[in-house]
């Protein structure tokens, strides 16, 4: 499959085995230029964010396109896959517990500037045992939680405690907070998300100001994403955006962030019709994100998909030009992240051409 896969380079998209992942080459390229425009002449920089596409590919781009000081990730699989691609400085946005992680940990961090966010003194410790030995050193983000819920400490003492541990042991460095706006970076109207973001991450800033105060230096304060970046990104006292969503985008995040242009489809093939009303595409929940959402028909403004929940197949109530067996139809996500998670390679595609496939490395990786 491969091989027949690399056959494809300079042949149209029409011949492309289908379900199969597409980027417009042009319309990524623009909005990796349009993200990385607007942190020219700002303080704060880019760490893109690797779970939204899991491509090195796309990710050493992000890193060219400028203003990028690394990448970030979820996982500790998905570091290992970039330290294997190239990447010289990785942030994993999340905690790593177990013994057997802390050993891959520890092992990483002497092929490439590895960090890692914490939000217990207990994984500094594990960490700082699992590095002891190996010369190497780990960054460490203390995770203060600013509404979302999800991991992360509160704002304020109880980040500086963790940070003092970090400072005083031995195979770890405290760099710094991380700190991630989740709940409110996709609230529809710009004026309230803005609102909203700035009021969360301003907790962020002040437990900064406390560390610091207690004379602690912290070189980073990292978090935002493509619905924030020109909010979170704009305070002072925030060094790093990570957003992901801006490369490809989706149809869920284009009614929040129009700036930047859908890249990514599905491209499917019909494989029954009715020659009216009714038509099934080749594709389902197994290659189709679809937790914020039933994904849209691109270029068929009166089809409808009226449920998305079969694995293989996608119903169509056709209201449009009538389908035939055998036509294509791109399908635009609502949510990249888990569909790029769903495939194993990206059809790099420009003026209807592939132009090259690109494998998605990340893919499945979730430890
Ligand atoms: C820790 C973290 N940072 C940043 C992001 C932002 O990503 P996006 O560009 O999709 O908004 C996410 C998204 O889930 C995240 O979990």
């Amino acid at each position: 499959m491969a091989g027949r896969v690399i056959d494809l380079i300079g042949k149209p998209v029409s011949l492309i085995p289908t379900p199969a992942l597409i980027v417009e080459t042009e319309i990524m390229e623009a909005n990796l230029r349009r993200i990385a425009d607007f942190f020219t002449h700002r303080p704060a920089n880019l760490r893109p964010h690797f779970k939204s596409h899991k491509c090195v590919t796309i990710a050493k781009r992000q890193l060219a396109a400028g203003n990028a000081v690394g990448i970030t990730c979820a996982k500790l699989s998905e570091a290992e896959v970039l330290a294997a691609g190239g990447v010289r400085d990785i942030l994993i946005a999340n905690q790593v517990v177990g013994e057997g992680k802390t050993a891959r940990v520890a092992e990483l961090a002497g092929k490439c500037r590895l960090s890692v966010a914490v939000d217990d003194e207990t994984q500094v410790r594990e960490l700082s045992a699992a590095m002891a030995g190996t010369g190497a050193s780990v960054g460490i983000l203390v995770e203060v939680d600013i509404g979302m819920g999800r991991c992360g400490v509160p704002p304020g003492e109880r980040a500086l405690a963790i940070a003092r541990v970090a400072e005083l042991s031995k195979g770890v460095e405290f760099l710094g907070l991380q700190a991630y706006e989740g709940h409110c970076i996709t609230v529809l109207d710009p004026a309230e998300r803005r609102e909203k973001v700035v009021a969360s991450m301003l907790k962020a800033v002040e437990t900064r100001r406390l560390i610091e105060s207690s004379g602690l230096p912290v070189q980073v304060l990292s978090g935002g994403g493509t619905g924030t970046y020109d909010m979170t990104g704009t305070m002072e006292g925030v060094d790093e955006i990570q957003a992901g969503s801006y490369a490809l985008m989706d149809c869920y995040y284009a009614k929040r962030r129009p700036e930047f242009g859908i890249a990514l489809s599905v491209l499917t093939t019909v494989i029954s019709s009715n020659g009216g009303d009714h038509a099934v595409l080749d594709v389902g929940v197994k290659g189709v994100g679809a937790e914020f959402g039933v994904p849209v028909l691109a270029d068929r403004p009166g089809d409808e998909i009226p449920f998305f929940k079969s694995e293989e197949h996608t119903t169509i109530k056709v209201g449009g030009e009538p389908l035939k067996i055998g036509d294509r139809v791109r399908l635009i996500p609502s949510h990249v992240c888990t569909t790029c998670n769903l495939h194993r390679r990206i059809f790099a595609v420009r003026d209807g051409v592939v132009e090259a496939v690109w494998p998605i490395e990340g893919s499945g990786c979730l430890e």
